[in-house]
């Protein structure tokens, strides 16, 4: 039992010897929050490690051109900080095994619309769409609808709302659409420990009526259509018949033997 606990000590503590993230490394800053611009550095601070040079990760991915030969130093220049730099990143001293340190660079969150302009019919359902780019996350998400000059917020399931966040994206429905109340601007906000940041949605509700619409007018525009013909045909058709026995089109038939009939009294008393 005894050498079973000495095995379980060994392990634990060679284990943590080789998960060497920590106190070899110093950072400056430890952090960077909502700047423009910040110098990241680290200092290899146990001189027993021998460290063949330096690199970064952002999110866990090796940035390119930052390796250095510098074997205790490693600093990463960010001029310009925007959502996109924001993230994890990571000096990594090449000692065996080894060594790195994470400091955290964190903006407000990137929010926009998925379409900026949506439309539903009445009655239907509409779903409005945000996602959210950037370190960190939004922790909460909020929906308003603009009412007048005012954002009203809009609490998840009340009326016909119903809204369905993760972190990186946010959806609101509104189901049995209302075309008086539930046309104009929605506005979704993203919040996360540094503030918000949001963006709109146009929202147009559409009659049941309107969507008809076009159908209607093509119905219309062929019952006119066919309404001139006919009307054109029967008109033409007396004066246009000049041969008697090629009465042109078959569906006329009928009438074109009436036709041929009066014409021919026509001739006849013409003669
Ligand atoms: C790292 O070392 C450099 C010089 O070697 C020093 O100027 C800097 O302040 C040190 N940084 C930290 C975070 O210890
Ligand atoms: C809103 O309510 C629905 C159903 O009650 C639930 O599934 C959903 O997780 C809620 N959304 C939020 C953001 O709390
Ligand atoms: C959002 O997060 C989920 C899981 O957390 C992930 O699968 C998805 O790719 C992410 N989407 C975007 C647009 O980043
Ligand atoms: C971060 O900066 C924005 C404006 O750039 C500001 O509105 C916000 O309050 C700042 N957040 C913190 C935590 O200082």
């Amino acid at each position: 039992m005894k050498l079973l606990w000495a095995l379980a000590a060994l392990l634990l503590c060679c284990w943590r010897a080789d998960a060497s993230t920590g106190p070899q490394i110093s950072v400056e800053p430890s952090e960077v929050s909502n700047q423009t611009s910040a110098i990241l550095t680290c200092n290899l601070t146990d001189s027993t490690l021998s460290s063949k040079g330096s690199y970064w990760t952002h999110n866990d991915k090796p940035i390119e051109k930052s390796r250095s030969s510098s074997s205790n130093y490693a600093s990463y220049n960010l001029e310009k900080i925007t959502y996109h730099q924001s993230g994890r990143y990571e000096c990594v001293f090449e000692t065996d095994p080894l060594v790195k340190r994470v400091i955290e660079v964190k903006t407000l969150p990137y929010v926009g619309a998925y379409k900026h302009s949506e439309h539903g019919n009445e009655n239907d359902k509409s779903v409005l769409t945000c996602v959210a780019h950037g370190h960190p996350l939004p922790t909460d998400w909020m929906w308003y609808k603009e009412e007048g000059s005012e954002l009203k917020a809009i609490v998840n399931g009340t009326q016909r709302y119903e809204i369905k966040s993760t972190p990186n994206k946010t959806m609101l429905t509104i189901e049995d659409l209302n075309i008086e109340s539930d046309g104009g601007y929605y506005f979704c906000s993203g919040n996360n420990e540094l503030g918000q940041n949001k963006d709109k949605i146009f929202l147009r509700v559409r009659s049941r009526l309107a969507a008809l619409w076009p159908f209607l007018g093509i119905v219309a525009e062929v019952i006119i259509l066919v309404t001139v013909i006919f009307i054109y045909e029967k008109r033409r058709k007396p004066d246009d018949v000049t041969d008697d026995d090629d009465s042109g089109a078959a569906p006329l038939k009928s009438n074109s033997t009436a036709n041929h009939k009066e014409k021919n009294v026509r001739q006849r008393n013409a003669n």
